[in-house]
């Protein structure tokens, strides 16, 4: 059986029909076409498929589409036209914050959150925003400089 919902992903209405017990995941990545969200391990551990419903990150492979209805989603697409995200971008590519780049999607998401409440955060506070994110790769150190690096240039843009 399906139901229908309706909900907004970066920007965009949509109003799909969502099986009881399909995840957001499913419905952005396979229905809507939205592919920076990542699917890892689909049982809420590493953060691949984080993303903002209504302003706060969740693990979209957690939540059920049909628990989203009248909701707002904001993916890394999303971003793109966010001046925020360029900066970060830029500051995970000069720190080698990305190196095989499957974590960053999930990473920027919860990066972006964390700044958008905290404009100046600590590293423990960066650490503590992105410790539902697993990232194989980097040990971490190099994308808490990135995102403290990101988060000094966003406060000299603003002055
Ligand atoms: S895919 Fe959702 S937490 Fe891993
Ligand atoms: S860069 Fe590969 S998992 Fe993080």
């Amino acid at each position: 059986m399906t139901y229908p919902i309706k909900l907004v992903v970066n920007g965009r209405k949509f109003s799909p029909r969502v099986e009881g017990d399909e995840t957001l995941l499913h419905l952005l990545r396979e229905k809507l076409g939205v592919k920076g969200v990542k699917a890892g391990c689909e049982s809420g551990e590493c953060g691949a498929c984080t993303v903002l419903v209504d302003g706060q990150p969740v693990n979209s492979c957690l939540i059920l589409a049909a628990r989203c209805d009248g909701k707002s989603v904001l993916t890394v697409e999303g971003l793109r036209a966010n001046p925020q995200m360029a900066i970060l971008e830029q500051a995970f590519l000069e720190k080698g914050a990305v190196q095989c780049g499957f974590c960053s999607p999930g990473m920027i998401i919860s990066a972006h959150s964390l700044l958008q409440k905290s404009p100046h955060p600590t590293e423990d506070e960066v650490r503590e925003a992105i410790s539902g994110n697993l990232c194989r790769c980097t040990g971490y150190a190099k994308i808490v400089e990135a995102i403290l690096a990101a988060a000094r240039r966003m406060g000299e843009v603003e002055t």
